[in-house]
């Protein structure tokens, strides 16, 4: 489907789920209409609530809901059923997910992977309109490998989770000895308090917190001693990349260790993040690259004297 995709602008896809967006509405929608036409061309159907998420230019789901109906290409009746059997299909070898039950169950899906000897049960939210924050998102999932390939370990650190979405990251951080606090856009706290309560043991949980942190709006709320900083695809949205920047400069010091995962996008703006961005306030470097899914693992440090010896983590 990615090469299927490929030349629609502001398209991407992750294994069989499509993010879309555009400059204005207009070019929004063609986008839309162009990805809608070549699914049919293979006759590939949507599900715009599960699989087709529109974001920015206040596109609402039910608009692009509305585009696909008018198509034809959305399939009502299997949509659940097609639903649990999508995420079973959507990421073989280290998970499954919970088998069709009621519409409750199928409104949230679990999936499980196992990362440094944990088995993470995430559940995704389908009935709250999560979007693009109800994905495991591939970057996330590299991340966690770099981790257990690294044996990074996060014991006694204070560590802050930007952009957490299903919380994947953040929880393996507290299971790997991480004082950890996850964040996202209000709207998605629910879902991450839903999986550390599911994933973090009581005996742990004071380890573990939830914020609402939105970037350039309300990081002043947030302590500026953080040990380590994560992020997993949190780099796709160009306009958001100056306030997503001042959010790593208000959280990090000069003994802050940031990782970003990002999927290399082109056409979301990621080189630009990385290359030109980044290196005007920070130090960057490579340290794992997924050639294949052309994700990177970026280990960033603020420019500057450090206060106690060079950063360690
Ligand atoms: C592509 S998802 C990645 C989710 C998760 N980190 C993962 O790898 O699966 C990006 C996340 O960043 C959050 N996000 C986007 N813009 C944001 C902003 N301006 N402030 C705070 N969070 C934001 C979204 O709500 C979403 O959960």
């Amino acid at each position: 489907m990615e090469s299927l995709l490929k030349s629609i602008p502001g398209t991407v896809v992750f294994q069989d789920e499509i993010l879309l967006t555009g400059k204005d509405t207009d070019s929004h929608l063609r986008n839309l209409e162009e990805v809608l036409k070549r699914l049919d061309r293979i006759k590939l159907m949507v599900f715009p609530d599960q699989s087709l998420y529109c974001i920015r230019q206040r596109l609402t789901s039910s608009r692009c809901k509305e585009a696909a109906w008018r198509s034809r290409r959305v399939s009502q009746a299997q949509s659940s059923r097609v639903c649990s059997e999508r995420t079973m299909q959507a990421q073989p070898g280290k998970q499954h997910s919970s088998s069709p039950g009621s519409k409750e169950e199928l409104s949230k899906l679990e999936s499980r992977y196992l990362f440094c000897g944990n088995t993470l049960k995430i559940t995704r939210d389908f009935s709250s309109n999560l979007g693009i924050s109800a994905i495991i998102w591939e970057a996330g999932l590299v991340l966690c490998s770099f981790f257990e390939q690294e044996k990074i370990s996060f014991s006694g650190k204070k560590v802050i989770e930007l952009g957490s979405g299903t919380g994947i990251v953040g929880i393996l951080a507290i299971l790997l000895g991480g004082e950890v606090t996850l964040t996202d856009q209000p709207i998605v706290l629910n879902q991450i308090e839903f999986n550390i309560d599911k994933n973090i043991p009581a005996a742990i949980k004071q380890h573990s917190k939830v914020s609402a942190l939105r970037w350039g709006e309300n990081q002043d709320q947030f302590p500026t001693d953080y040990d380590v900083i994560l992020g997993s695809d949190i780099v796709y949205s160009p306009q958001d990349f100056p306030s997503l920047l001042r959010t790593l400069r208000h959280l990090s010091n000069a003994n802050t260790v940031i990782y970003i995962c990002s999927k290399m996008r082109e056409s979301m703006g990621a080189m630009n993040f990385h290359n030109k961005l980044v290196p005007q306030h920070f130090n960057s470097e490579i340290v794992h690259r997924n050639e294949d899914k052309e994700i990177n693992v970026y280990k960033v440090t603020k420019k500057g004297p450090s206060v106690v010896g060079q950063p360690q983590v």
